[in-house]
Formats: structure tokens, C-alpha cells, sequence
């Protein structure tokens, strides 16, 4: 019945209410509601994880062909404002280059984001390191440098 949605629609609109009411952006909640991009790549040419500080986890999948971003997942454990932050990066990403990802930093996702909780600007930060350590990680096993230089 729901097995593409995380959330049935009374969670979802108890969540929704819950979400704006600490500071997050209608768009925000909706990237943590529909969690595109959320999963694993079963064919990825690069998987990196992170932990950040706080104890939550991003692992990045990437699908790379002819240093062209072709497909980028994300699984996340995580609180609203990471999995909202990791879809993003993940967006940003598809279709690009590894050097135009590697450009990718905080203030684009929170430009998309709109708003999230002051306290919570810290999770778009370890959406972008995670993102970096798996383009990083891509690099170094492929022998050239994804930051173009
Ligand atoms: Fe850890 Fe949001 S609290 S990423």
C-alpha cells in the first residue's frame, strides 16, 4: 500500500506542521517527505560514507560515465534537516561534471532548501562534506583530480 512512501498521509501532515512550526521552508519539507533521491545505486562506481559530529550518516552512491555524474543516491540516517540537505546535493549533482560537482557548497542547497531551523545549517555542511569525500574517493581510485586541477 505504501511501500514508496516513507510517511502515510496523517504522519504527513502531523510531520508537515511539526516541520514548520521549528523553521523548515514548505520546500524543505517536501524534499524530507518525498526523499527523492533516497537509496542505494546497486551498479555505483563510487560509495563513500560519512558521519558527522552529531552521529548522523550519509552514504553517497555515484554512477559515473565519461566524468558525467549519470545517477546519485543517497541513504541517510539522519535527522529532517540531513535528508532534506542530502536530496538536494544529490540533485545538484546529476547530469554534471565531477569538476561542476565539486563546486557544489552550502549555499546552493540552502538557496533551494529556503529555510531550515538556525540549528540546523550544520546538516547542509555534512551533506556537501559527504558529497566532496565521494567525489574525493572517485578521484583517487580513477587516478585524476575531480576538482579540474
Ligand atoms: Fe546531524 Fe542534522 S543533526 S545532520
Amino acid at each position: 500500500m505504501n511501500d514508496d512512501h516513507a510517511f502515510d498521509m496523517q504522519d504527513t501532515a502531523a510531520i508537515r506542521e511539526m516541520l514548520s512550526g521549528s523553521g523548515y521552508s514548505d520546500r524543505a519539507i517536501d524534499y524530507y517527505l518525498n526523499q527523492p533521491n533516497m537509496g542505494s545505486l546497486p551498479d555505483a562506481d563510487q560509495v563513500s560514507e560519512l558521519t558527522g559530529p552529531c552521529g548522523d550518516t550519509m552514504k553517497v552512491y555515484l554512477k559515473v560515465d565519461e566524468g558525467r555524474i549519470k545517477d546519485a543516491r543517497v541513504q541517510v540516517l539522519g535527522c529532517p534537516g540531513a535528508v532534506a540537505s542530502a536530496m538536494v546535493a544529490m540533485e545538484l549533482i546529476k547530469g554534471k561534471t565531477l569538476a561542476q560537482a565539486h563546486t557544489i557548497n552550502d549555499r546552493d542547497i540552502y538557496r533551494i532548501l529556503q529555510e531550515v531551523p538556525e540549528k540546523k545549517v550544520h546538516c547542509i555542511r555534512l551533506s556537501v562534506k559527504a558529497l566532496q569525500k565521494a567525489l574525493d574517493e572517485y578521484g583517487r581510485g580513477n587516478g585524476d583530480n575531480p576538482r579540474g586541477g
